[in-house]
């Protein structure tokens, strides 16, 4: 059995980067569903976690999960089954574990789920919709990669009545602070009086983007819907409640991310980063 140890693997050149195995410590525990790195940091800092038998400290040890043997309070670190739920998130909840203000989160609304769970992305406070809580940290790391272009479908109820113009403008992309937005397929559902209501798609999830597209427009968001993620929409799923993905609605969701494209869009930004790496290392 091989030693574990301190310093990161060699990169060999040759093995390209999805071959290299080893992971942190830390992120081992976590991503065999058990809580998450910042649990597994103060189990290990607690003297609760071993490799190979022997007692580690450091969370920044690098382990081959194929060949070292973990254990947490001595029983092996057998993976937890993957539990994937939908969770119709109302306004005023918050996507975090713990609020220091005290505010409601959406942990609230899991009380009867006794698993470790995080969510897949985030919504705002203001925002009600589709949430997707995970204990596959893989699952959720893929699914929130740029590189997977997940679409997300929000109904948007707008403080103005937005014309074809701006409409089309939210189509091509707009110029936010950090950067183009992806094109989107946006639909007019209606206008009342005062107000448009459209339906708008995008392939990011960059921090309050509908809302920020929209007041780049000079109106303001006043309702906030996620109705679909990917081909999974609302359907009867109530307020405030939950249900399990089904395993083919986890393989569709999977299957989008992993995508001919979205390989493509992986390894170019893998070999982007590994172009910037290099050349900040010889600077
Ligand atoms: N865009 C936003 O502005 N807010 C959300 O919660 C999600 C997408």
């Amino acid at each position: 059995m091989k030693q574990s140890s301190n310093e990161p693997p060699k990169k060999s050149k040759s093995q390209p980067r999805s071959q290299q195995k080893s992971k942190t410590l830390d992120r081992v525990i976590s991503k065999a569903g058990l809580g998450s790195r910042t649990d597994a940091r103060r189990w290990i800092a607690d003297g609760r976690v071993a490799v190979n038998g022997r007692k580690v400290q450091s969370p920044d040890e690098w382990i081959d999960p194929a060949h070292d043997r973990v254990t947490l309070d001595g029983r092996p670190l057998t993976e937890k089954r993957k539990i994937y739920l939908l969770l119709y998130k109302p306004k005023g909840y918050i996507t975090t574990a713990k609020d220091p203000e005290g505010r409601k989160t959406i942990y609230d609304l899991l009380r009867d789920v006794k698993d470790w769970l995080i969510s897949v992305g985030r919504l705002d406070q203001d925002t009600s919709g589709l949430l997707i809580m995970t204990n596959d940290t893989a699952f959720g790391d893929f699914v929130t990669d740029p590189a997977s272009h997940i679409a997300k479908t929000y109904l948007v109820k707008a403080s103005l009545l937005l014309s074809d113009d701006q409409l089309d403008q939210l189509r091509r992309g707009i110029e936010l602070a950090d950067g183009p937005t992806r094109p989107a397929i946006v639909t007019r559902v209606r206008d009342s009086a005062r107000y448009t209501f459209f339906e708008i798609t995008i392939t990011e999830g960059r921090n309050r983007q509908v809302r920020r597209m929209v007041e780049a427009l000079g109106a303001k968001v006043l309702k906030l819907v996620r109705v679909k993620i990917g081909p999974i929409g609302i359907g009867d799923l109530q307020i405030a409640t939950h249900r399990e993905l089904t395993p083919t609605e986890v393989a569709q969701i999977y299957r989008l991310a992993a995508a001919p494209e979205a390989r493509q869009r992986r390894a170019s930004a893998s070999l982007k980063k590994d172009r910037i790496d290099s050349s900040s290392r010889s600077e």
